[in-house]
């Protein structure tokens, strides 16, 4: 993706109200809510995967596809996840109701660097 990863750390402010980074060996990158699942390592990772956290019925479609976040999905998803799983042929039904109108790109990549995906 040609995302900024600077950029999308500073963007992240938006989502940690909802979403912690904690790296698989308990190392906390971003102090965050937990209305939304640990984002750590999701580029790469099957959407709706995280263990015990409870998604929506869109990303459990999603998950039973057996569908892999990539950088350009997740720019794509903030923008409106419910209209975005539909669009996917998921059901188009989000717990997500956060909107990110520009730079999904720029997070996207932030997220994916922190694996180096
Ligand atoms: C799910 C990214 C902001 C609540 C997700 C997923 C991603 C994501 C990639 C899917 C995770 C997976 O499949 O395991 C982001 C980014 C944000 C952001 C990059 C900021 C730009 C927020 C905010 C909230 C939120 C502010 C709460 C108000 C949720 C919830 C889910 C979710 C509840 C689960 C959705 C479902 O089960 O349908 N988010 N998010 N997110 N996020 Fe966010």
């Amino acid at each position: 993706a040609d995302g900024d990863a600077a950029k999308g750390e500073n963007e992240f402010k938006k989502c940690k109200a909802c979403h912690m980074i904690v790296a698989d060996d308990g190392t906390e990158i971003v102090k965050g809510g937990r209305t939304g699942p640990n984002l750590y390592g999701v580029v790469g990772r099957v959407a709706g995967s995280v263990e015990d956290f409870r998604y929506g019925k869109g990303l459990e479609d999603a998950a039973a596809a057996g569908f892999v976040w990539t950088p350009e999905a997740i720019a794509e998803y903030v923008v409106d996840p419910k209209a975005w799983l539909g669009g996917q042929g998921f059901e188009a039904q989000s717990k997500m109701t956060f909107k990110l109108r520009k730079g999904g790109e720029d997070v996207a990549a932030y997220l994916a660097s922190l694996t180096g995906e």
